[in-house]
């Protein structure tokens, strides 16, 4: 069963940049994903039923990542390709491991949040719902912090947040994403998306704003994400979390880690 699951993940995995601008650049074991147009910049990954890539294949998507000036980025799953982290590790790249979890088929609905709910291309609180995971990412960890609905303010003046909420509008009027968001007093307190490809759909970018953390909204606005990707037909319902404080808050939605995905980048430079 978790090899089914593992390969629609790999399919997912494939698609997913393509539908989102990108072109495939075929490196033999690799697939690196250019983007063509002003969305999410890609990463290089297992080609789909492809052999294992050597040290020397991912020092030629490099070489190509740098050519290009895109992130020098690779993203995997453990189990499906595990000898790709010797050879990016050979290559002089850091590895990150994050649980990666599916929704049990058989999880109850969590019922709905009185504060959450989905936005549409044209709401009004799209911007800010876009620039909450911005502030939420800056601050990582579960913990409570200082950044709040004034902080959130502040980071809306800023004109790339148009940018992100024109983007993120054609995805939810295309349906390649929907939305939601834990909305008090008119503020954006929490949002995240999930992405449909088929019928699988991948939770994304759940944020919640630092001071407004340990209320239960990440849970809530997932449950929404779950509830909506399920309706909309997703039979397997996935995500990578951060690390595992963070899968304890998606266990109660109902995932299950199956398995690891690693995520590679250059070591940081001292400053
Ligand atoms: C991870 C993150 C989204 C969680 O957001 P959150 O809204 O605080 O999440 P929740 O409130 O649902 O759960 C957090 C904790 O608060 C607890 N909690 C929930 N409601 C509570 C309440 N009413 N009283 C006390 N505690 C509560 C939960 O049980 C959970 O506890 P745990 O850490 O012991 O498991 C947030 O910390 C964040 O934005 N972090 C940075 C970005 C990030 O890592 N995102 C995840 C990407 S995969």
């Amino acid at each position: 069963m978790t090899e089914t699951i593992l390969a629609a993940l790999e399919r997912y995995y494939d698609t997913v940049p393509r539908v989102g601008g990108a072109r495939g650049e075929d490196f033999g074991a690799l697939t690196l994903f250019v983007q063509e147009g002003e969305g999410w910049q890609y990463y290089a990954r297992p080609a789909l039923g492809g052999s294992d890539a050597t040290a020397a294949d991912v020092l030629e998507v490099l070489e190509r990542q740098r050519e290009l000036k895109v992130p020098e980025a690779f993203e995997w799953v453990a189990e499906t390709s595990p000898s790709l982290r010797a050879a990016v590790e050979a290559a002089g790249l850091h590895v990150h491991a994050h649980p990666l979890m599916v929704l049990d088929a058989a999880a109850e609905p969590l019922p709905p949040h009185p504060e959450v709910r989905l936005l549409g291309a044209d709401d009004p609180l799209l911007r800010a719902a876009v620039t909450v995971p911005a502030l939420a990412f800056s601050a990582p960890g579960t913990a409570l912090g200082e950044a709040g609905p004034a902080e959130l303010a502040a980071a809306l003046e800023d004109p790339d947040t148009e940018a992100r909420r024109a983007r993120v509008s054609g995805m939810l009027t295309d349906g390649r994403t929907g939305l939601a968001a834990a909305v008090r007093d008119g503020v954006v307190l929490c949002s995240g998306q999930y992405n449909p490809v088929g019928d699988v759909a991948e939770i994304v970018g759940v944020g919640t704003l630092p001071a407004a953390r340990r209320r239960g909204l990440a849970l809530a606005v997932t449950a929404a994400l779950v509830a909506r990707a399920r309706e909309r037909g997703a039979r397997t319902v996935f995500l990578s979390a951060g690390d595992e404080d963070v899968a304890r808050i998606y266990g109660r939605a109902g995932f299950r880690r199956v398995a690891t995905a690693l995520i590679a980048e250059p070591p940081a430079t001292a400053a």
